[in-house]
């Protein structure tokens, strides 16, 4: 389920910036695909990340803020895009963003033990 989980959340963020791009380049429908393609990823994000919760003997507090960060990060993509489209600033959300991210990705990769090589 870790691999269904990092794939789910890479193609996410390949999703996110693809959506970026089409915003900009002014492709108003193939932004709209995407953005409910990218809405389904969340779903997949957040269900595998369950699935990886639900299989653990004990979960720690580091499970928790991890899975909620997690969360976080999904909600800053989808701010960033609803903001862009709606012509509003989006420089917080985007200190954000990365921020979380990388303090998931820390989390995931450094500080939680489950992992892809196994
Ligand atoms: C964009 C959002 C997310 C990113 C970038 C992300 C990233 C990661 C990474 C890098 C790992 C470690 C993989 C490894 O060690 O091989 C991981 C594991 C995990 N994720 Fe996520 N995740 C996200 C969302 C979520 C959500 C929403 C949940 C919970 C609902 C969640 C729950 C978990 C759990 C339980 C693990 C196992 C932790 C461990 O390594 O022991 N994740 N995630």
């Amino acid at each position: 389920m870790i691999h269904a989980h990092i794939t789910t959340w890479v193609l996410a963020l390949v999703l996110f910036f693809i959506a970026l791009g089409l915003h900009k380049s002014g492709k108003a429908r193939g932004l709209k695909v995407v953005q409910m393609i990218l809405r389904l990823f969340y779903l997949l994000i957040i269900g595998t990340g369950i699935w990886i919760l639900s299989s653990l003997n004990s979960i720690s507090m580091l499970y928790i803020l991890k899975s909620l960060l997690g969360v976080a990060v999904i909600g800053f993509m989808e701010m960033i895009i609803v903001r862009s489209v709606k012509g509003k600033k989006t420089t917080t959300f985007w200190l954000l963003f990365v921020v979380t991210l990388i303090l998931v990705l820390y989390l995931g990769f450094v500080r939680l033990p489950l992992t892809f090589m196994t």
